[in-house]
């Protein structure tokens, strides 16, 4: 395994991959590797001859300065761990070097509706950074394949939006949400809780699948279902932030249309904003099961 910091080096390197034909695999991360960013380097694999993973805390996505500074970096565990999983290049900028000039400066990339809703809507700008980070990446390593969580699915849709929009020629691969054997979706916020909120987590886990099988038990009042999804989680001692039913494909509002929803949550627990997300398959509507049955 090769590690790289500067852009002109790495791209050296894909060169010569990609003269001995190899097809190069992608996963862009912000280190602190865990279960889940695992999972994705070996999908990876699955696509491609070579792996190249990247290792960036992007500021321009950190809409606070202290979440930024708070970051858990692990760079040489970080390193140990994926040198286990066999990955070809790793890269490992500083921001000086993705941002030369400074954040203000430079050209960025904005998917306008997906980046603004939902998720985009509480933290202003975000997107706006993960698009503008994963397009340099993507210029920089040039990968024919790009392995993304389900975990953060918006970030996901917009990946796949911007892909299509900006005509870039790589295949976004979507690898499902890798959990603690209790349910937790892994993430490195989890790092910040106590022992305490630990045992408390899975409860947003859990409160996602109940709203799951209420909605594939027929139950279409989203509202109310919101509200006692929020009850659940604050009777845990979480504080809710948001519960979304959208459409899974464009993350609007369900409507007749809607076949598919995910279920968005997010709460406050300690230090920690925990995110999760499920997609539900809709029941048929009573009046289409009665016409079936004619
Ligand atoms: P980061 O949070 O480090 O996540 C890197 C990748 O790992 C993302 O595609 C994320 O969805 C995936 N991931 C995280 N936890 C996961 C889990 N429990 N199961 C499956 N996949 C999981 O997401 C980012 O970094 C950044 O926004 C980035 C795309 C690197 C741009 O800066």
């Amino acid at each position: 395994m090769q590690t790289f910091s500067e852009i002109a080096d790495l791209r050296e390197h894909i060169t010569l991959l990609k003269q001995d034909g190899k097809r190069v695999a992608f996963v862009p991360t912000m280190g602190n590797l865990h279960e889940g960013h695992i999972t994705l380097v070996k999908s990876a694999r699955d696509y491609a001859d070579a792996v190249v993973v990247s290792i960036f805390v992007n500021p321009l996505q950190f809409d606070k300065a202290d979440d930024l500074n708070a970051y858990p970096r692990t760079l040489e565990d970080d390193l140990a761990r994926l040198a286990q999983e066999g990955v070809d290049l790793v890269f490992t900028p500083t921001p000086e070097i993705m941002y030369p000039e400074g954040l203000e400066r430079h050209t960025t990339v904005e998917v306008p509706r997906l980046g603004r809703i939902l998720e985009g809507a509480a933290r202003p700008g975000h997107f706006k950074g993960v698009a503008t980070i994963v397009t340099k990446l993507f210029n920089i390593v040039t990968p024919d394949v790009a392995c993304f969580g389900e975990k953060d699915y918006q970030q996901l849709a917009l990946i796949r939006q911007m892909v299509i929009d900006m005509a870039m020629n790589v295949e976004i691969v979507g690898v499902p949400t890798v959990r603690e054997m209790d349910g937790l979706a892994m993430s490195s916020r989890n790092g910040y809780l106590t022992v305490d909120e630990r045992q408390r987590a899975p409860v947003l886990a859990k409160t996602m699948r109940w709203i799951s099988s209420q909605i594939r038990g027929g139950r279409s009042d989203y509202d109310e279902l919101v509200l006692d999804g929020n009850d659940q989680l604050r009777a845990a001692g979480l504080e809710p932030d948001r519960i979304d039913l959208v459409d899974a494909r464009t993350l609007e509002p369900v409507d007749a249309n809607t076949t598919q929803l995910v279920i968005l949550v997010s709460a406050f627990l300690g230090k920690a904003r925990l995110i999760d997300n499920q997609v539900v398959d809709l029941p048929e509507s009573k009046d289409e099961e009665d016409t079936s049955a004619e």
